[in-house]
């Protein structure tokens, strides 16, 4: 081995420990029934476009309700959903908040900072041969700590939102709204081109990583 590449402790940047497992398909479950209820809101439901129809049905039993009584009822629905909206925000939350603590208290297999340092090491020393497959995993963590930054835009953007009612925060939650949606298309684009990375890494260079993310290291135990 080439003792310049080599480090003192070698930090695993392939290793998947239970609590990094745990908070990656934890985190993807909370992200995907988020994505779920804003599928609801703003496309199947849509409660605000259907207070025409509530007045065509009525009105077939000889009910007639002005458009701001449609309104008043689609508020209601709408409201129901962002409740379970605001519920995984808290658990999104939770779990940011135990990411945080990792990366801050956790060993370095589990810290991020840790993995990406590592990886930006060993593309910088890597001989030209080995460059571009070096490139390749310094890539895929760049985009994870994008991830991370948008996961916290989400968190903080959320909580503003879910504190409407603080004064000192209603200066910015117009501007809290529109970060928090343009966020989540980056956030879309992220899985989009995370999922599309896994499967294709899992079929050309890295058979079983997708059971390894989900039962695992077997051995060898380290990248
Ligand atoms: C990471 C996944 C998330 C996605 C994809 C997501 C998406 C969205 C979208 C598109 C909106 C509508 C914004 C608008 O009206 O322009 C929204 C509203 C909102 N979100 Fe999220 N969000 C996520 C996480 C969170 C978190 C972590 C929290 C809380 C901490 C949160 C709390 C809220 C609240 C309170 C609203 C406003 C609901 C209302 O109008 O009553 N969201 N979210």
């Amino acid at each position: 081995m080439n003792e310049t590449i080599a480090p003192a402790v070698e930090v695993p940047i392939k290793d998947y420990r239970a609590p990094l497992r745990f908070w990656h398909w934890g985190n993807a479950a909370l992200i995907t029934l988020q994505l779920i209820t804003i599928l609801f809101q703003k496309v199947i439901v849509n409660s605000k476009s259907a207070v025409p129809e509530f007045q065509q049905a009525l009105s077939k039993d000889s009910v007639a309700i002005t458009a701001q009584q449609g309104r008043a009822f689609a508020h209601i629905i709408s409201e129901r959903i962002w409740d379970w909206h605001k519920y995984f925000g808290w658990a999104i939350v939770a779990f940011f908040v135990l990411r945080v603590f990792l990366q801050l208290i956790g060993p370095s297999e589990l810290r991020f900072s840790a993995r990406l340092m590592e990886i930006m090491r060993r593309y910088r020393l890597a001989p030209p041969a080995n460059k571009s497959e070096t490139g390749k995993i310094l890539f895929a963590k760049t985009t994870y700590a994008l991830f991370y930054l948008f996961l916290t835009i989400m968190v903080v953007t959320g909580l503003i939102l879910i504190y409407e009612d603080v004064s000192f925060l209603r200066p910015i939650h117009h501007l809290a709204e529109e970060t928090h949606n343009v966020t989540m298309y980056l956030i879309i684009g992220f899985i989009v081109l995370h999922v599309v990375g896994v499967v294709w890494a899992e079929i050309k260079e890295d058979n079983g990583l997708i059971s390894r993310m989900i039962g695992g290291n077997k051995v060898p135990k380290q990248a």
